[in-house]
């Protein structure tokens, strides 16, 4: 059988997203609260507001957003990911993980608006699953996400259509999006009879696959795919990661039809920084330590973490932990820090000695928050998230799958 060979369509390799993660990193804690102005100082990209909200302390900005809040009322529910820095959690009626967020989206149709704190695919999943009549907004539209950038519609199809044809006759393949990925992509999986999952249930999710097909593809977080499979039993000898850039992803048409999974060459720059080497030295320093990690980070931390899960499970096991344990977490250090402070008696730090942020959930600055709420007072809908008709309808069906699996 012949293959096309295709050239990878994307002209950058890395993208833009990925190459600004590093740009809040510091090596000291000083995530304090500060004026947008002084923000815009990291040279990333910023949506422009007027210049008049980039100037406000971080007092005023916080009464303003507590009056136009009450001012709106029932109108308007904001939504805010375990990510979101604290100056906009205290703002939040629901704070969650993916999942849980998704859940809260759908389950307040009183609210004419929703406004989503969080990266720009939760926004889009929420403007997926909300009643017609709600409106989405995201206070930032540069608020997008590395991993999700890291898989491009076109690589994608691409992608599919080369194992549609490598595969003919071999036995059958079906997508499984991580919530992390545009609506085109879950569109993918919706056509194509596959699912969507997020970080607290992709076991069932990978499972609910296999029970229908003989491969899975999945994308775009090959550490989140790894991790799952591995908990499922599927060797790694039956996995292969698809490289955009190389005809065939980099495989023989042999090697495809040989592998169980096929996970897109994707991964998240926050996670990635956790290593087995931080987990040894937080061991030598408290012997009696735990280690939570979340399920973007490598297989090898993973496994030699004791424990890994959504923020949503974080959030659970520390909360309810007995006092005087001690914590070393592996995942964002906006959440790692409220941990913390929630929790006095117990011992908890970021496995990362680096402060490291994710760069894109850190651009919702309670100045945007407050210019799209003042906005909607004044009766414009300003950075509304929108998706066509025909991708709603596809990957809505993606992911009623997900939601129609047992609660995580
Ligand atoms: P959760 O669904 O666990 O909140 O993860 C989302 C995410 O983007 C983690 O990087
Ligand atoms: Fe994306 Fe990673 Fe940020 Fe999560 S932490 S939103 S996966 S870049």
């Amino acid at each position: 059988m012949s293959t096309t060979v295709r050239q990878p369509s994307r002209k950058h390799s890395v993208p833009l997203s990925e190459v600004e993660q590093t740009a809040f990193c510091r090596s000291e804690d000083d995530l304090r609260p500060q004026p947008l102005l002084d923000e815009l100082k990291v040279n990333v990209r910023w949506q422009q507001i007027p210049p008049e909200y980039q100037a406000l302390d971080p007092e005023t900005l916080d009464r303003r957003i507590t009056d136009v809040k009450r001012e709106l009322g029932q109108k308007v529910t904001i939504l805010g990911h375990h990510y979101q820095r604290e100056e906009i959690i205290k703002h939040v009626d629901f704070r969650g993980d993916s999942f849980k967020l998704s859940q809260n989206a759908a389950s307040r149709p009183e609210a004419d608006f929703i406004v989503f704190c969080g990266v720009h695919f939760m926004a889009e999943t929420a403007a997926l699953l909300c009643a017609p009549h709600q409106q989405v907004v995201l206070p930032n539209m540069a608020a997008g996400c590395s991993m999700s950038d890291m898989a491009p519609m076109d690589d994608v199809l691409d992608a599919w259509d080369d194992l549609a044809e490598v595969l003919d006759g071999y036995g059958t393949i079906l997508p499984v999006a991580y919530m992390n990925t545009a609506a085109g992509l879950k569109g993918l999986c919706g056509r194509q009879g596959g699912i969507v999952c997020t970080s607290s249930n992709a076991q069932a999710a990978l499972q609910w696959s296999y029970d229908r097909a003989d491969r899975v593809f999945f994308l775009p977080d090959q550490h989140l795919g790894r991790n799952t499979a591995l908990t499922l039993g599927v060797d790694r000898q039956d996995m292969v990661v698809w490289d955009p850039f190389k005809p065939l992803g980099g495989h023989t048409a042999e090697a495809l039809r040989r592998a169980k999974l096929v996970l897109w060459q994707g991964h998240c720059s926050v996670h990635t920084r956790f290593t087995t080497r931080q987990i040894e030295a937080a061991r030598s320093r408290f012997p009696n330590i735990n280690i939570l990690v979340h399920p973007e980070c490598t297989s090898e931390v993973v496994q030699t973490a004791d424990l890994n899960g959504s923020t949503e499970l974080i959030c659970k096991v520390i909360n309810e932990a007995p006092a005087g344990s001690i914590w070393g977490v592996g995942t964002e250090i906006n959440l790692v820090n409220r941990l913390a402070q929630a929790n006095p008696d117990k011992t908890i730090f970021c496995l990362d000695p680096v402060v490291c942020p994710c760069s894109t959930m850190y651009r919702i600055h309670p100045a945007y928050l407050l210019w799209v709420l003042e906005e909607l007072l004044e009766g414009r809908v300003a950075n509304r998230i929108t998706v066509d008709e025909d991708t709603r309808h596809h990957s809505r069906i993606a992911l009623e799958n997900m939601l129609r699996l047992p609660s995580p």
